[in-house]
């Protein structure tokens, strides 16, 4: 049993920044990661082409700024390098290959008491932690929903985090399922290295350039969002067209509006509505069944393909090993309260990068975490 003042969950940017800012205070902590790396999700489930889609004033980690060459959207490596320098600048020392499996509350001992499995040694680890710190990640675990037929499909299924660039995929048909950022852009990179590519839509988007994006999230700090919404959505309207009859649609509420009370992000268009627009993207709607390589749309259309790529999310799975945290996370390991008031439970329990607001939130979460640990660390520690 080792007696440490704060754990940390995952050695994700949240993990990281979060340790950033209790060592501004002094503050001791352990920070366990399951992988054999910091920010696994970058360095090893993200695709080639990958870049930052917002601008790199909304992407900076406590206490560290851009170098100021770093161009405005950042290239994965990039952001990688500087992940890297962060933990460097802070001296942040994961414990890798460490997965926490379980976490409760002790009330009489007044601590988080967790076990985690040290894989390296395959040893069990306990850790009594006055504070538990969850930056386990949104996207901690690939969903791939059930279809039928689905096991009999006899090409390639694989998930995004899998994907890397479409040079094997030339001059196969390949269908993409999911129409969310990962979705559109693997879609676009499939077609431009010369795959029949077609795309799953399921549900409408919000389709944006980034440069609007970046407007609108300048714009927020001074206009109510539906004010935001109203000027991006006519600019998108301008450049996009109406995009219906290629089989996208636009939610009701506006992409802040919409961000703002759900999540959801807009999709930031990386060049695949034009690659729809000349017919070398199709779109289908949702998926009803698979029959072999042929697979079957709503209203009965087939069509038979080589490859799938499952660009449908992640799932959190803090719920599966967190216990006692129920003020905090709900069953599907996600805060139960709105932001801006998500990031702390009861206890001494504290999640960071939960709330569906990138990197962006992930700095508000660590900072707001590690002042409340410093005001709280006397009393709880008594
Ligand atoms: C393809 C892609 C592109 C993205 N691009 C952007 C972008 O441009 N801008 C933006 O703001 N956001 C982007 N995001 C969202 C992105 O997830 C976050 O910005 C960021 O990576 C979240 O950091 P995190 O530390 O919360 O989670 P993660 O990066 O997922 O890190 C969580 C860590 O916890 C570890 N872990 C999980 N469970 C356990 C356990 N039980 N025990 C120990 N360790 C555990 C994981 O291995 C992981 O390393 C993108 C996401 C994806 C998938
Ligand atoms: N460059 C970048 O900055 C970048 C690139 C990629 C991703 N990201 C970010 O990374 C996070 C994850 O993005 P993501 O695109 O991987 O996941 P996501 O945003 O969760 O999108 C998942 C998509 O899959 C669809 N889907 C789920 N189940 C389905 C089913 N059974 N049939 C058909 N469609 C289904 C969803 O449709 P419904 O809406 O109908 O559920 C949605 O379109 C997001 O925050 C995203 O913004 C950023």
């Amino acid at each position: 049993m080792e007696d440490v003042v704060v754990l940390i969950v995952g050695a994700g940017p949240a993990g990281l920044a979060t340790a950033a800012c209790l060592n501004q205070f002094s503050i001791p902590y352990v920070i366990v990661e399951r992988e054999n790396c910091s920010a696994s999700l970058w360095r090893n489930r993200t695709y080639d082409r990958l870049k930052l889609h917002l601008a790199r004033e909304f992407c900076e980690l406590p206490h560290m700024p851009y170098s100021v060459d770093t161009p405005t959207y950042i290239p994965k490596k990039t952001f990688i390098k500087y992940l890297d320098d962060y933990i460097e600048c802070f001296n942040i020392r994961p414990r890798y290959f460490t997965v926490v499996e379980s976490s409760t509350y002790d009330i009489g001992g007044k601590c988080w008491s967790i076990m985690a499995r040290d894989m390296a040694k395959c040893a069990t680890v306990n850790y009594r932690a006055k504070f538990l710190v969850v930056a386990s990640g949104e996207n901690s675990v690939e969903n791939i929903p059930v279809i039928p037929g689905l096991e009999n499909f006899p090409g390639e299924a694989i998930h995004s985090s899998g994907y890397k660039s479409g040079i094997n995929y030339s001059g196969r048909n390949v269908l993409v399922i999911g129409s969310g950022n990962s979705g559109m852009e693997i879609a676009y990179d499939l077609a431009s290295h010369g795959a029949n590519t077609s795309i799953v839509i399921r549900s409408p988007i919000h389709v944006m350039t980034k440069e609007l994006i970046r407007l609108g999230m300048t714009l927020i700090h001074y206009l109510p969002p539906k004010m935001v919404d109203h000027i991006v959505l006519m600019m998108a309207n301008f450049i996009f067209g109406d995009l219906s009859r290629h089989g996208i649609t636009r939610p009701n509420k506006g992409p802040f509006v919409l961000k703002m009370g759900s999540g959801r992000s807009a999709v930031i268009d990386v060049g695949t509505v034009g690659l729809i627009k000349e017919g070398k993207i199709k779109v289908h709607g949702r998926i009803t069944k698979i029959k072999g390589e042929t697979i079957e749309f709503q209203g009965g259309k087939e069509d038979s393909f080589d490859d799938i790529v499952f660009a449908t999310g992640y799932k959190s799975t803090a719920n599966m090993w967190l216990k006692s945290g129920e003020d905090m996370l709900n069953s599907e390991g996600l805060p139960t309260k709105e932001f801006p008031n998500h990031w702390k439970g009861e206890n001494g329990l504290y999640c960071a990068g939960l709330a569906r607001r990138g990197l962006a939130g992930i700095t508000i979460d660590a900072k707001n975490i590690a002042n409340d640990i410093n005001c709280n660390i006397d009393s709880m520690s008594g």
